[in-house]
């Protein structure tokens, strides 16, 4: 396990500067600091399903000035505020909450994701918990969901939701996409979905959903694959079956009191090579890069790429910065093939893998279970 010892690529020696790792000292093992859990209602109605909540911040938490303000808000509510707001909760659910954070989703961290991971872990096992729901900032929220999704090991739904207008603002989404996730979060057929994300009626999952705008409202989907489901007046209906997607593996981050350093390093035209060494220097453990088309990057980038890979070992992962699509598995040399991961997605698997001390051969092989051969 490497959560007790400075971790150093085999090679780092041999010819660049020493990298600095954040070492993962019993010391530091000692607190996924519990959170104080908040009853939200006065009193439980027994005969209802209980959701947990766990507020991070994000749009769906900020005020703005006005009712027309929808950039430059700020984040701020409370999580017994964001459920004050949709008092329809409270006739379908029990409700618990958690304040983890109050951050815009940039800000989200990988300590706020470990303590997200532990703390749903522990509530999703309990018998009388039905499902949770992560209240989320939306430019990040993909990551997170996809992180639950490889680091909490349950049949119970899991729900990341967030929203693109503020509360303050003129037909705010957020009270909707809430009362949305939280149905869904106690739903008996949101059961061995795996992590979901819910905004604009829509449900997919967290593997291959992601924020495809900036800015508009119809934001969160995910092309190739799909939507696993739909809301018609708050009722989620299913397109298919419960089933895994493939590639899906568990990590058991218990011990875990820090994620592995993985930076994502974006190809361009004349894309400068020095940022491979500079990023390792800088301390990754590992690399994805965003590359043009189906992983592709300009030849001088490649060498310093594979000069890096070369003299340290460094697993370096070859994703697509087009929003969807594929990397297939052939020909990729000192790279691993992201197959279908997204850059962003496929930082968190090689993160996770990292910190659960899988060597080269074994990530390549933890990245290739998302494209097996028929
Ligand atoms: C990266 O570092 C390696 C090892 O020191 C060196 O051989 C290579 O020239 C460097 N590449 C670039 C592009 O600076
Ligand atoms: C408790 O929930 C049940 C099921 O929705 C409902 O019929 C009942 O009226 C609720 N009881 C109270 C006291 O609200
Ligand atoms: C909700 O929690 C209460 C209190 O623990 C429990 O009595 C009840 O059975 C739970 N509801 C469900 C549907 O599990
Ligand atoms: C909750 O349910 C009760 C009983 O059906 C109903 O009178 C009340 O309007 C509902 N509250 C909300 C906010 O939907
Ligand atoms: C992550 O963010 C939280 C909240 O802002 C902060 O308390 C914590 O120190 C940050 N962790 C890291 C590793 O930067
Ligand atoms: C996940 O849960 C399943 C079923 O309980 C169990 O067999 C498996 O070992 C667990 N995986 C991890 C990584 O904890
Ligand atoms: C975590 O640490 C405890 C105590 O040392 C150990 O019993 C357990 O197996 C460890 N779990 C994992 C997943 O490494
Ligand atoms: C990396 O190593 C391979 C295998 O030894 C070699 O073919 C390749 O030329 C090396 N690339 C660089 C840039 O050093």
């Amino acid at each position: 396990m490497r959560f007790f010892a400075l971790h150093l690529p085999a090679f780092a020696a041999l010819a660049l500067a020493s990298p600095v790792h954040p070492p993962r000292t019993p010391a530091a093992v000692a607190s996924h600091a519990l959170f104080v859990r908040q009853d939200i209602q006065t009193a439980i109605n027994a005969s209802l399903p209980n959701v947990t909540i766990f507020a991070t911040g994000g749009t769906i938490a900020s005020q703005g000035s006005s009712s027309t303000q929808t950039v430059g808000y700020q984040v701020g509510l409370g999580v017994q505020q964001l459920v004050d707001a949709v008092p329809e909760i409270l006739n379908i659910s029990n409700i618990a909450g958690y304040q983890i954070s109050n951050v815009d989703s940039g800000s989200v961290n990988q300590t706020i994701l470990l303590k997200l991971a532990h703390q749903i872990n522990a509530e999703l096992a309990k018998d009388d918990v039905s499902g949770v729901v992560v209240t989320h900032g939306t430019d990040t929220l993909e990551e997170t969901a996809f992180f639950l999704q490889l680091a909490v090991n349950s049949t119970k739904p899991v729900i990341v939701v967030g929203a693109m207008r503020p509360a303050t603002a003129l037909s705010a989404d957020g009270p909707l996409n809430l009362l949305q996730a939280v149905t869904l979060a106690a739903s008996e057929n949101a059961k061995g979905r795996g992590t979901m994300i819910t905004l604009n009626d829509r449900i997919g999952s967290a593997f291959y959903t992601t924020k495809n705008n900036a800015n508009s409202l119809d934001t969160f989907f995910s092309t190739e694959a799909g939507q696993l489901g739909f809301f018609v007046n708050q009722i989620p209906y299913f397109y298919f079956a419960p089933s895994a997607p493939i590639g899906l593996t568990h990590f058991d981050l218990a011990n875990a009191t820090s994620l592995a350093h993985v930076d994502i390093l974006y190809a361009h035209q004349d894309m400068d090579p020095a940022l491979f060494n500079a990023s390792y220097a800088a301390g990754a453990e590992g690399l994805v890069f965003a590359g043009v088309g189906a992983g592709g990057i300009s030849a001088k980038a490649r060498e310093a790429a594979e000069g890096l890979f070369n003299a340290t070992g460094i697993p370096i992962v070859a994703s697509h910065r087009s929003v969807d699509g594929f990397v297939p598995s052939a020909d990729m040399g000192f790279a691993i093939a992201a197959g279908f991961y997204n850059p962003q997605k496929a930082r968190v698997l090689l993160q996770l893998a990292l910190t659960m001390d899988y060597d080269h051969d074994e990530i390549k092989d933890l990245f290739a279970l998302g494209y097996p051969k028929p």
